[in-house]
């Protein structure tokens, strides 16, 4: 039998990936973006920016505890996903915001840690999201995963972003923080998982339980 061209993970990921565009601008044209629509917009899009990106880190780790292998060439299109929004999340700013004056913005953002952070953020997934195509990857080599590797400073900085934006302390716990926190333990989970100790004690443990519940022959 033929096999299917989509597999059912990369359909869902692909409605999944457009659906919060397709919900915003179906609220911007029938005027449903609450009563600040730019700030509606830059929360939304800054809020799927940041849950594409942790699902994207979160890939390998996965693979590596369940054997999910699809996961991995999933990986591109979570990122691209988050850089998308990403993308549109800075816009929403410089444009909706600003007006597209790069002057105001960088006045505006010059004495504001929480939007440098966010705009670091931005510039380390701009690399990456441009290099994540094949001609890319055999072009640059080994140089290819050492950059690929940034993802999680990108995950980092936008946890700090996020947790800044909202006015919260991670570390003193205090302010809007359980969205940040929850993207906080995950991407921390997810970078613990990736020390080369602890992926071999996961796939250990992954073939020892595949051990266990195999049934064995009478
Ligand atoms: C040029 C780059 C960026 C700028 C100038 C920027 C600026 C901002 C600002 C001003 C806010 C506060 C919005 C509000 O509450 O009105 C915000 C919120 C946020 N940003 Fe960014 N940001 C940038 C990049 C990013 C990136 C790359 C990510 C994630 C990958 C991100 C994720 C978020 C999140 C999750 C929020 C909170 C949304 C919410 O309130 O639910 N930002 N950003």
């Amino acid at each position: 039998m033929k096999k299917p061209r989509y597999t059912p993970l990369q359909i869902s990921i692909h409605i999944f990936g457009w659906y919060p565009l397709a919900w915003l601008v179906v609220r911007g044209l029938t005027d449903n973006l609450t009563a600040n629509p730019i700030q509606a917009i830059s929360q939304w899009t800054g809020y799927h920016a940041i849950l594409f990106l942790t699902l994207s880190l979160a890939c390998t780790p996965l693979n590596t505890l369940f054997g999910w292998r699809e996961l991995l060439k999933r990986r591109r299109a979570l990122g691209l996903y988050a850089f998308m929004y990403a993308s549109l999340h800075m816009l929403s700013f410089v444009g909706l915001d600003y007006g597209f004056s790069l002057k105001f913005f960088t006045e505006g953002t010059a004495t504001k840690p929480y939007m440098l952070m966010g705009i670091t953020t931005f510039l380390i997934l701009l690399p990456l999201a441009i290099t994540s195509f094949k001609w890319w990857m055999k072009r640059m080599g080994s140089g290819w995963k050492t950059l690929h590797k940034l993802v999680y400073m990108a995950g980092i900085t936008a946890v700090i972003h996020f947790a800044w934006a909202k006015k919260g302390d991670l570390a003193g716990l205090s302010g809007d923080i359980v969205k940040p926190l929850i993207f906080a333990i995950l991407v921390a989970l997810l970078l613990i998982l990736r020390l080369p100790p602890v992926r071999r004690w996961a796939s250990q443990l992954k073939q020892k339980t595949v051990s266990i519940l195999k049934p064995k022959p009478v």
